[in-house]
């Protein structure tokens, strides 16, 4: 880790300081509640260090996709509510972004509590990356922290900008303790890997996952292709995938991929189909050549899960990012199941396994799997990003370590 963190920085760098914390509480809510906390708990040990450390927590974060406006719908209000539920210091909710209404409320927060404000992506200039709003809540505080590794991959005004906004007022800009877990993860998985080294990538679209399958293709023993984009691939070998989802525009991509991948590019030889994507559909078992008009792909065959298993199992280091089918349908979630079981086997034989996105987390969840992996990520496209190969520019944006 290149970059400094408040570990570096020590407990008496920290006391009496206002420190502004940059978190990723984006989480589900389904008719305002909070579905999955799972950020929520992943930011309490940073919180939980600068407070016990007696600094003065200022926390920022986005909520949802509003737009630049304020939403009622997308306020960090009930977020608040569950902060103080886990934590033990106080967590005061200021319903302000920025500005000085924002200012006059931290005025009653004490060493060693926190104050949280109004969801960030209130104001148009966070996605902007609006130097003037990261100036005004870099004048809030004195240090900031960065441990928002889900939002890491955008440079917007309360990650990349916040952080120059704080340096160029002589203040450091340092990585929070989650931020810095999921950068020693996932580029250690890079750098030397144990081998064999076996990504699994699954999920809807090619599209959004070309960056990561390049980048991994030549470093792999094995890449394992499930989930809706393995239909753009079966497309490119020239089969017929019936009524199943494929990304046209993707054909040519997935050709290319096939050709520079040869035989570490492995796709499924047989799949689950029905008509409908339901509960209680008919469905059958395939092979990859027998799909029928009006029929859908929902989730790889009988024979590629004990071939994926079999690859799995003798795996030394594991990155599985996205499903093998539609999970959410029990139907169709044998796949994406056998692999989760197969990745924590596979873990607790000692190989490393690290999941990223939030479809793979959940998964590994209802597989209850989660804690007999080595790192389940609370970044879906940060670690794709990484896993690319690109720079973060949140993460970019911090003091180094030698400065
Ligand atoms: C995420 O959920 O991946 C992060 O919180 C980033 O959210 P965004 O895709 O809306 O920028």
């Amino acid at each position: 880790m290149i970059k400094k963190t408040i570990s570096d920085v020590g407990s008496d760098g920290l006391q009496g300081r206002t420190v502004i914390v940059r978190a990723d509480l984006n989480v589900p809510l389904d008719n305002g509640s909070i579905s999955d906390d799972q950020r929520i708990r992943a930011s309490l040990p940073t919180l939980q260090t600068l407070t016990d450390a007696g600094a003065r927590v200022i926390l920022l974060s986005h909520l949802g996709r509003p737009k630049g406006q304020v939403d009622p719908a997308y306020s960090l209000a009930p977020v608040a509510v569950r902060l103080n539920e886990l934590l033990d210091p106080p967590v005061h909710f200021v319903p302000h972004t920025h500005g000085t209404a924002a200012a006059g409320a931290l005025e009653d927060i004490g060493n060693g509590e926190i104050a949280i404000l109004e969801n960030t992506r209130f104001e148009a200039g966070e996605t902007a990356n609006a130097p003037e709003l990261s100036r005004s809540w870099a004048a809030l505080g004195d240090m900031f922290v960065n441990d928002a590794f889900g939002t890491a991959h955008r440079a917007h005004a309360s990650t990349a900008g916040l952080a120059d906004a704080i340096r160029a007022k002589g203040g450091e800009a340092v990585a929070g303790l989650l931020m810095a877990t999921e950068l020693e993860f996932l580029e250690e998985a890079l750098r030397v890997p144990e081998r064999p080294f076996v990504a699994i990538i699954g999920g809807a679209k090619i599209s959004s996952k070309i960056g990561v399958i390049s980048a991994l293709l030549p470093r792999v023993d094995r890449l394992l292709i499930g989930g809706a984009m393995a239909n753009t691939f079966f497309r490119a070998l020239g089969l017929d995938t019936g009524d199943s989802l494929v990304e046209e525009d993707s054909i040519g991509v997935a050709r290319d991929l096939l050709a520079t991948g040869g035989d570490r590019l492995v796709l499924p030889v047989d799949c689950a189909v029905a008509k409908e994507m339901v509960e209680d559909a008919q469905r059958r078992a395939v092979d990859r050549t027998g799909v029928q008009p009006g029929e859908k792909i929902l989730d790889v065959g009988p024979r590629t899960r004990v071939l994926f298993v079999d690859v799995v199992r003798g795996a030394k280091t594991i990155v599985w990012n996205g499903p093998m089918g539609v999970f959410e349908i029990d139907s169709f979630a044998e796949g994406t199941m056998d692999i989760a079981h197969a990745v924590a086997d596979a873990c607790d034989a000692g190989a490393m396994v690290i999941l990223g996105g939030g479809d793979s987390a959940a998964a590994a969840e209802r597989a209850d799997v989660v804690d007999r992996l080595t790192h389940v990520s609370t970044g879906g496209g940060a670690s794709l990003e990484l896993l690319a190969g690109a720079e973060l520019p949140g993460v970019n944006a911090l003091t180094d370590r030698s400065g």
